[in-house]
Parts: structure tokens; sequence; C-alpha cells
């Protein structure tokens, strides 16, 4: 054992939160209290980024009627993306996919404009700036777990449509819809498991040793 290393208790604080962290669907509204919001909005900032780029903008919606407009936007990308599921369209539609009428507080989650102007680690990857961005929204939702905060990551939207809606300049990008808030309870697991959507697949199965598809 390192003696870096946490306290056994600390350890485990950590792995618990990693497991037990859900794409939550389901509020109960109430409130997010300032300070707490303010905590989960600092470990967010804490995140790694490409060269230090800071590439997240974090938009906190508080008007009822934007709220109601992001959330009809959800719902038109919803229905397109049924149809575009061909033969799993009714199934998709009976799913649960975002809580932004329930939730006790809204969040977009954007990428900065200007990004060209970081090459540092980008050159031949741009698009980690969005991978420091999903870094910066996995630790709010960690963050979230631990404060007994549920927060689900909403996807379905028209970008531009949103950028309008918020008033972004160009070049910056919505990249997620973020519910957070109280909750019931953690779906004991991935909702789309618990509803037969899908399955996750065992780490052993994504597992390479030296090449690619050569298991351990
Ligand atoms: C980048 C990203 C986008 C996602 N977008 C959506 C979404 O639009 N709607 C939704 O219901 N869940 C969305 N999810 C949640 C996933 O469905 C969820 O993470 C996955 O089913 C595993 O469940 P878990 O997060 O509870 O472990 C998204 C997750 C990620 C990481």
């Amino acid at each position: 054992m390192s003696e870096h290393a946490f306290s056994a208790e600390e350890r485990a604080a950590v792995y618990r939160a990693i497991g037990e962290r859900r794409d939550m669907r389901h509020f109960v509204g109430g409130e997010v209290a300032p300070e707490l919001l303010a905590r989960l909005l600092e470990a967010a900032h804490q995140a790694p980024s490409v060269g230090l780029m800071q590439p997240w903008r974090f938009i906190r919606i508080t008007r009822p009627e934007l709220r109601e407009s992001i959330g009809l936007l959800v719902e038109e990308e919803r229905q397109r993306t049924a149809e575009a599921l061909g033969e799993r369209s009714a199934e998709f539609m009976r799913l649960k996919v975002e809580g932004i009428g329930e939730c006790a507080e809204l969040l977009v989650a954007a990428l900065m404009d200007g990004r060209e102007a970081h090459v540092f680690g980008r050159r031949t990857l741009p698009e980690m700036d969005l991978a420091s961005l999903a870094c910066a929204i996995q630790n709010l939702w960690l963050a979230a777990r631990a404060e007994g905060l549920g927060m689900g990551w909403v996807s379905l939207f028209e970008p531009q449509a949103l950028a309008e809606l918020l008033g972004m300049p160009a070049g910056a990008r919505p990249v997620a819809i973020l519910c957070l808030g109280p909750v019931h309870g953690f779906y004991p697991a991935p909702m789309l498991e618990l509803e037969g959507w899908t399955r996750g697949r065992p780490l052993a199965e994504l597992l390479y040793e030296d090449r690619w598809g050569r298991r351990p």
C-alpha cells in the first residue's frame, strides 16, 4: 500500500461514490442549498483539462419559462430519436430519458468559444476539449452522489437551437443538460438495464493486452 493512500474508510467512500453513481431521471423537486451547489460546481471546476484550458462553462437555469423551453427542445429531439430508432421506437418512447420538469436545479454544460487558440494536446485530437468537459461533469456527478443528490445527463437536443436559446457566442457549444437535485432513491443498477433496454458488458470483455482483441 502506498504511503500516500487514503485511509481504508476514505478509499471505500471514493469507490462507493463511483459504484453508486447513477444517471437519474426521477427527481422529487425541492432545492439545492446555494452553498452545496457552489461546492458541487467547485468540484466540477477542479477537473483535469487538456493544456489546462478549462473549456467548461456552466449556465444555471433559473427562469421557469426558460426551463420549459429547454424541456420542449428535448421533447422534440426525443420524438426524432424515436423515429430514427425504427422498430424500437415505441419501446424507446416508454423510457424516461430526462427529469427536466422535476429536478431542483437545471444546468447546461457547454464548451467555451475560442477553443481553436488552444493547441497543446489538441493538434491531432481536437476533441480533447470535450473530454475535459466530460471530466468536469463526472466530478460533479460523483460529488452529487456523495452529497445524496441525483444527477441526470441529457443529450437529447439540437445544439444550435439550445445555443441560440441561451445566447451563446459563435464557437461555443452546449454539450449537456444536467438535471440535479433530491431523489427518492438511487436506482440499484443503470435504469436502461432495469427497463430491459440494454445490458452493460463486463470489464473482462473490454480489456485487451498488447494488441486489439487479445484478452489477457
Ligand atoms: C455522454 C452521456 C450522455 C447521456 N445522455 C443521456 C440522455 O440524453 N438521456 C438519458 O436518459 N441518459 C443519458 N445518459 C445516461 C446513460 O444512459 C447512463 O449513463 C447509462 O445508461 C449507464 O447508467 P448509469 O449512469 O446509471 O451507470 C448519458 C450518459 C452519458 C455519459
